[in-house]
């Protein structure tokens, strides 16, 4: 299989020459093309060494004999620009060809992916909010950025996200996206209702959102997934195994029968910690002046999962309201998981019942990401790279492809 790895003009430039290793590892030959202003950034005789092909930098410099930009679009199995300028994504979106680069995305029929690289205002801005989501409706698939410190000096969203999670979103889209076949998945969603009485409950405001979308991936990615759900009004993914359940009591039997033959679990569910003592059984008149309400704590289901374990992934959410990094490292460590995918639950863009979500993940091997506001989908397509990063077996790559693009 070829890869085209578009580099542009910013300070990451020179974790392309990372990325480009990375994608010969798996059996990937790459075919390195750089505009001109990442040749500021970085020498094209790097690329153009460790590739064994001569870097395309200028239509205007190819020879009669060498491969122009749409030749080379025919040649390959995918597109990747990484990393991709704010100037580069508007190109894209707007459809103008104004360098080599941009005149290949536009001649392209093969999966692009993007990953973003700028400074944390160029992120937000509007305009760049908006060249991404028309790159999204156009089918382009966009590797969030990193959170962190910047060349600038300023700290926040758009960082190049770390070349491995660039290379897993690349492998999963020429392996077909199916990397998942054979592992059994148990996801939780949604809220449960604990009964006060026949009309009354107490309960949380989790939409299901966030763990349905952990469930549909790992559909997409060729899991077999059952789906335990809290009561939401979201409709049941057609691909998966559905047990629907009310209380945390339920949650907790449903899960613990399915678990024996589980590989991967992941609790997205909002599991409430506490039920009233006793459900009345009827309903509760009114007239008091005031009621107390008996609550006893319900059984910490991933707690015990981690009891019973062979040797299943378990990996847990944490909703927070402060030290995210430190209480779910915490989290992490007091359940045994592999891995802790926090949010902060007071963030009014992410969280509870909205379509977006800023997670940080934490893993067993100490690795700590954190993430910018996203889709959930895309938070979900995140933490399955992760945990496939974890699982004891990776597919192998696919075999018998040179690692060098053009012969020399
Ligand atoms: O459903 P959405 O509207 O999309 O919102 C998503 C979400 C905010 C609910 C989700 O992203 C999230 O954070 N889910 C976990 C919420 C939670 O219960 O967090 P916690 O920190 O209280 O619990 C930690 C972990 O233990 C969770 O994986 C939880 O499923 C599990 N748990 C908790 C209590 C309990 N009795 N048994 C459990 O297994």
């Amino acid at each position: 299989m070829t890869v085209i790895l578009g580099v542009t003009g910013c300070i990451a430039a020179y974790k392309a020459a990372l990325v480009l290793r990375l994608l010969q590892r798996e059996g990937i030959s790459v075919l390195p093309v750089m505009t001109r202003s990442a040749t500021h950034f970085l020498g094209p005789l790097t690329l153009e060494k460790l590739s064994g092909s001569r870097v395309v930098c200028d239509q205007w410099e190819t020879r009669p004999d060498e491969i122009e930009h749409i030749g080379l679009a025919r040649r390959s199995d995918l597109l990747l620009v990484a990393p991709a300028t704010a100037s580069t994504l508007a190109k894209f979106a707007a459809g103008i060809g104004d360098d080599f680069l941009s005149t290949l995305y536009l001649s392209t029929t093969t999966p692009v992916v993007v990953a973003p690289a700028m400074n944390v205002e160029m992120w937000r801005h509007p305009a760049t909010r908006r060249n991404l989501e028309t790159l999204r409706r156009d089918g382009v698939v966009v590797v969030e950025p990193d959170s962190g410190y910047q060349a600038c000096g300023e700290y926040g969203e758009g960082r190049l996200a770390d070349p491995a999670r660039v290379v897993a979103d690349v492998l999963r889209l020429l392996r077909g996206g199916r990397t998942l076949v054979g592992v059994k998945v148990l996801v939780t969603a949604g809220p449960t209702f604990e009964d006060i009485d026949p009309v009354r409950f107490l309960s949380n405001r989790s939409s299901g959102k966030m763990g349905y979308a952990v469930a549909r991936e790992a559909a997409r990615r060729g899991a077999t997934v059952y789906l335990v759900t809290g009561p939401t009004s979201l409709p049941i993914p057609r691909e998966v195994e559905a047990v629907r359940v009310r209380s945390a009591a339920e949650m907790a039997a449903a899960v613990f029968s399915l678990f024996p033959d589980m590989h991967v679990v992941v609790k997205a569910a909002a599991v409430a910690d506490y039920r009233p003592v006793e459900r009345l059984p009827g309903k509760l008149k009114k007239g008091r002046e005031s009621w107390a309400l008996g609550l006893e704590a319900t059984p910490d289901i991933l707690a015990e999962l981690a009891a019973r374990r062979k040797d299943q992934i378990l990996v847990g959410f944490a909703a927070e309201s402060e030290d995210l990094e430190k209480n779910a490292a915490e989290k992490l460590r007091r359940k045994s998981l592999d891995l802790v995918v926090a949010n902060d639950i007071t963030d009014a863009e992410g969280g509870f019942d909205s379509d977006d979500n800023r997670v940080l993940l934490v893993d067993r091997r100490g690795e700590i990401a954190r993430h910018p506001l996203m889709p959930k989908t895309a938070v979900a397509r995140l933490v399955w790279d992760r945990i496939e990063a974890l699982l004891p077996t990776r597919p192998e790559p696919a075999p018998g492809v040179a690692s060098r693009a053009v012969e020399s």
